[in-house]
């Protein structure tokens, strides 16, 4: 499958190197065409792997990823071009951290509001999938864990978008939990402040952790 993937940073590379290794396609987008991550990226990851503008990378993707940062979603995605969207799924890996105020962050939209509502509503058209958002990047592909596979909370408002994106969470090495519609994001995106503050629970930080839901 073609994934077109709107982010240069840890996550849009962590997450392209898992699809590659799964045998898909990425095409890596940044702001900028030259954008020397993404260019880097590419090369080191073969001839699957390609680099481009947001606009490239959201005409290659069968499969579309948002990992930019998520007080910027709304320009990446204007920058991508919405038409070239529709219909397609989009999965949401972004959490609306503030960091103004030192750390741990904040979430700048939160409420009755999340950003994975608002990449919806600019999205009308697309079936957006939050997912991912909850770990660190270090653990997004085959992560593995003493407890065994964790696993992955994930929301959206399209029953058919969340089988797709579950198989291939499940491909990834996750367990696939689903919470409901895309206004579940509220949640979700508060649950990365947990996962961050666990990591603020020891001195130094770590950062190898995940959630697993126990059931009987
Ligand atoms: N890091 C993690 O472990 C982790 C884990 C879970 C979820 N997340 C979430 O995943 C998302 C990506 O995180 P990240 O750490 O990989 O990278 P990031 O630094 O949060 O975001 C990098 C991406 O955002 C784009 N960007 C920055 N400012 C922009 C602007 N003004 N307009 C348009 N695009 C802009 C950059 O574009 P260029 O490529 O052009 O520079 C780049 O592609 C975030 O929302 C984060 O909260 C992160």
């Amino acid at each position: 499958m073609r994934i077109g993937m709107l982010g240069t940073g840890d996550v849009g590379r962590a997450l392209g190197h898992g699809f590659i290794a799964l045998g898909h396609e990425v095409r890596l987008g940044a702001r900028d065409a030259a954008n020397e991550k993404a260019v880097a990226w590419a090369r080191e990851n073969g001839a699957k792997a390609s680099a481009g503008t947001f606009a490239d990378a959201a005409s290659f993707g069968e499969v579309v990823v948002l990992a930019t940062l998520g007080v910027a979603n709304e320009s990446a995605l204007r920058a991508a071009g919405q038409e070239k969207l529709r219909g397609k799924i989009v999965i949401d890996t972004t959490n609306p951290l503030d960091a103004s105020g030192g750390m741990p962050p904040r979430l700048a939209v939160a409420g009755s509001d999340s950003a994975g509502e608002r990449v919806q509503r600019l999205l009308s058209e697309a079936h957006v999938v939050k997912a991912f958002n909850t770990v660190g990047h270090a653990h997004m592909f085959r992560p593995s864990f003493p407890g065994g596979p964790p696993d992955m909370f994930i929301c959206g408002n399209r029953a058919e978008a969340k089988q797709k994106v579950g198989a291939l969470l499940k491909d990834f090495g996750w367990g696939v939990i689903d919470i409901g519609g895309i206004e579940g994001s509220r949640y979700l995106e508060a649950m990365c402040l947990v996962w961050v503050l666990c990591a603020f629970s020891t001195t130094p930080p770590t950062w190898n952790h995940a959630f697993q839901l126990l059931k009987k």
